[in-house]
């Protein structure tokens, strides 16, 4: 990496130290898998603590930048700025359900916003030891390494990934049309359970596209800027604007595969 700047910095900290939690957690649902109740609750506290760990790092570190949390929500800055418009977008543990069921697929992810724009971004999986980061207008890494989206010029043969809708948003019968149409044109499809690491790994170049609706900011802020620093292009679903981290419906892909991938899914409307 060229040089990370302090904020970065200061981001890497708190979810190293985050990790370290959610990692010695992880190593106790395995344990309340087979109790009947299961290990629900724990991974609830896990969560909430992981959260609370990053929380005081970052307020720590900048008092006057105010947070938007997956547990807490929006927390105003501990100290009044100067009118700093800036906060963090915060998502403990991303990949909830597989870290429940014991399945090591998860990760934190923090975003920076200054003025309403992501000017930096982080995504940790911490069991795979795999760091996604970006900034604005540097490029997007795993630690040292540069990362690129793959080269892949059609769906057929892609790999394109997604995630599934939840049974109370109404959206199966769309959704398993995208799907469907996705395999009809020559594409491998899959649903691994965590947005943020669905979109760092189509910046790795290891999945070609990725397409989700109703996600929320704190799923996609920060794996949103890694794609498009790692020479990926992106938007919201169903219209051209660059707001899918307000809107949740996302895709992204590398340039090949961008405009037939959209195509595809917004026919499926
Ligand atoms: C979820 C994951 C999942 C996506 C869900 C998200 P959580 O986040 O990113 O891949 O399909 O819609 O809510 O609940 O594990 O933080
Ligand atoms: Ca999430
Ligand atoms: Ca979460």
């Amino acid at each position: 990496m060229s040089t990370i700047s302090a904020t970065l910095n200061i981001m890497i900290r708190a979810a190293e130290r985050a990790a370290r939690s959610l990692t010695r957690d992880f190593g106790e649902v395995e344990n309340l898998q087979v109790s009947r109740k299961g290990p629900g609750d724990f991974v609830s506290a896990a969560d909430r603590r992981a959260e609370e760990i990053i929380y005081e790092e970052l307020s720590k570190a900048r008092p006057d930048t105010a947070f938007l949390m997956e547990e807490q929500g929006v927390v105003a800055p501990i100290k009044a700025g100067d009118g700093n418009p800036a906060r963090w977008i915060i998502d403990p543990l991303d990949g909830t359900s597989n870290f429940l069921h014991g399945l090591p697929h998860w990760a934190i992810s923090i975003a920076y916003e200054e003025k309403g724009e992501i000017t930096a971004g982080l995504v940790y999986d911490p069991i795979k030891n795999e760091l996604f980061t970006a900034e604005r207008n540097k490029g997007a890494f795993m630690r040292r390494k540069r990362l690129r989206v793959s080269g892949r010029v059609s769906l057929v043969e892609s790999m394109i990934a997604t995630g599934a809708p939840r049974r109370s948003l109404g959206q199966k019968e769309r959704f398993l049309k995208e799907c469907d149409a996705v395999i009809d044109a020559g594409g491998s499809l899959r649903r691994y359970g965590a947005a943020s690491l669905d979109l760092t790994y189509v910046a790795a170049g290891r999945y070609d596209g990725y397409w989700e609706r109703s996600l929320k900011p704190w799923d996609v802020a920060a794996g949103y800027l890694i794609v498009r620093e790692a020479g990926g292009f992106g938007c919201d679903l169903d219209s051209d604007s660059n707001n899918a981290v307000e809107t949740g419906n996302i895709l992204v892909a590398n340039e090949g595969c961008y405009q037939p991938l959209k195509k595809l899914i917004r026919a499926c409307g």
